[in-house]
């Protein structure tokens, strides 16, 4: 009997690499809930009589949504089985309708220009602050936010994504009140930040450490929709994740809709226990839990503060940009100015690389690598231990490394890409295959992104620029795969780009075709 899937786990669980990634359980469900069910197949049923409907809930599921509300200080919460994707797709539908205008972070997830795509919209795109000595994105600032509603005032929803991949957090309050002047909606994809109402909101008195600004969730920062992976950051099942809505600009009749509309009828029970195992724990216990963490975390910065070269990213390195916060749980490591030995030569370290010495040589495997860094998702379930073999590895790796001014290896934009047209109407648009090298000025029409984290350097509509070009060989020249390229190569491969003539660009003196 064949079972690749099965087998795999197994291979991957016996290898015993450490989880640097998600899911925020780490795999010791059962330490941190020992009173939970060995075996989800007995837990695993459908909706039968006096289980409750996750689609019109009145029961059981509606008294674990109505504490979750209680306990995250909103109006609705809604148990989400499909992750934070569904919640993406149900907050912009609710407030959007074909054609209509919506203004988006630029660096926001694929789910939120797969909605777009979806229902037609058209995007006014805002720009995160860029931070170029660590070559990384800062938070949206408040100005950038404030001018796309003056020009686009009959804007349908302002989307935004905070925290950031990197644990950058935007002045949500300050949006959100702006927004709300001009009756527009604000949508927070917050998946990365489903434990800050439990990092921020614990009693510090009977701890020794004070952090300041710490992440405040944007539920109850004025937000009017936002969405949380409880899987990235908490201990809960993958694919769990939560919908907090506030009472005010958006109908909760739409949004009952579609959160209905984007989900499964065959909603699953184990991962709908999984989430208020979750979510009730973490309330009940989160001075003790979150203040461990919190300690843990104090320390162990400090000491990766201390490496000579590998530098852990913080919040001093956004000063002077407009971010307010940021998630002291994301640890990210920047070799940007790192060279490490390799055939005899001294090399730049890029983020894959270092990512792969980590998991080959030392059994950390990380969330992500980005050009220059990588990161990694820390939770409540990583122990002191845990946190101590990241170190040793880190610093073992630290003293092998020299410094080496290495080029800037970025794998999103810098400026937002041109755009010719809206996602939808270049996804409807007949395309044409051609090599990746030979398609500068031409108009995209597929998503290409590296994954995670899941921006698009290119999304359908846009020229893919010189620009976009050289950030896609550099990151297949660091091993990185890129989706919407086919047969993937370090000398290119192939992209779609819409067919039509028009949309062709050629440099100046040519003519036009
Ligand atoms: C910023 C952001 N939003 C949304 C999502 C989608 O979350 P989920 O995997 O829970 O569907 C992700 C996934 O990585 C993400 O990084």
């Amino acid at each position: 009997m064949e079972q690749p899937i099965l087998n795999g786990l197994i291979q991957y669980n016996n290898e015993g690499s450490y989880p640097w990634h998600m899911p925020g359980h780490k795999r010791r469900y059962n330490t941190i809930f020992p009173d939970i069910v060995d075996n989800p197949f007995s837990i695993d049923v459908t909706e039968v009589a006096g289980l409750d409907e996750l689609h019109d809930p009145e029961g059981i599921i509606l008294k674990a949504q109505e504490r979750a509300a209680q306990i995250y200080g909103s109006d609705k919460s809604y148990y989400l089985v499909n992750g934070a994707t569904c919640g993406v797709l149900a907050a912009i539908s609710s407030v959007c309708s074909a054609g209509d205008t919506i203004i988006i972070a630029r660096n926001c997830h694929k789910s939120v220009y797969n909605a777009v795509r979806l229902l037609g919209l058209k995007t006014v795109y805002v720009m995160p602050e860029w931070n170029d000595d660590i070559c990384m994105f800062g938070g949206l600032s408040h100005d950038t936010v404030s001018k796309a509603i003056k020009e686009h005032p009959h804007a349908k929803a302002v989307v935004i994504v905070s925290p950031t991949y990197e644990g950058v957090v935007s002045d949500v309050e300050k949006i959100a009140k702006t927004a709300h002047k001009h009756k527009i909606p604000l949508i927070v994809d917050e998946a990365h930040g489903a434990h800050f109402e439990f990092l921020s909101n614990v009693n510090e008195t009977i701890s020794s450490i004070n952090y300041k600004n710490v992440p405040n969730p944007a539920i109850r920062l004025g937000a009017d929709i936002v969405i949380e992976s409880l899987h990235k950051t908490l201990p809960a099942m993958t694919q769990c994740a939560i919908l907090h809505y506030k009472k005010g600009l958006v109908s909760q009749k739409r949004l009952d809709e579609f959160a209905s509309l984007y989900q499964t009828t065959s909603p699953s029970y184990v991962f709908m226990a999984s989430m208020e195992a979750c979510i009730e724990k973490m309330d009940f216990e989160r001075d003790g839990l979150f203040l461990v963490f919190k300690q843990l975390l104090s320390e162990c910065r400090k000491k990766f503060s201390e490496l000579e070269h590998i530098h852990l990213i913080g919040p001093d390195d956004f000063k002077g940009l407009s971010n307010i916060s940021y998630d002291h749980s994301r640890l990210v490591f920047s070799v940007k100015d790192c060279g490490i030995e390799k055939d005899g030569n001294i090399v730049p370290l890029r983020g894959q690389m270092l990512s792969e010495i980590l998991e080959k040589e030392y059994g950390q495997t990380m969330e992500m690598a980005g050009g220059n860094y990588v990161v990694a998702i820390s939770t409540i379930a990583d122990t002191k231990e845990a946190f101590e073999a990241l170190l040793l590895a880190m610093s073992t790796i630290d003293k092998q490394l020299t410094e080496y001014e290495q080029e800037a290896d970025i794998i999103v934009n810098k400026t937002a890409p041109e755009k010719r047209m809206e996602i939808s109407e270049a996804k409807s648009k007949q395309d044409i295959r051609m090599p990746l090298y030979d398609a500068v000025g031409r108009v995209s029409s597929d998503f290409i992104y590296v994954y995670p984290p899941g921006i698009p350097i290119v999304a359908p509509g846009e020229v893919i620029s010189a620009e976009a070009i050289r950030a896609m060989k550099r990151a297949l020249d660091n091993g990185r795969s890129i989706k919407g390229i086919d047969n993937e190569s370090t000398s290119g491969g192939y992209v779609h780009v819409v067919k039509e003539a028009r949309n062709v660009w050629l440099p100046r003196r040519k003519k036009r075709i």
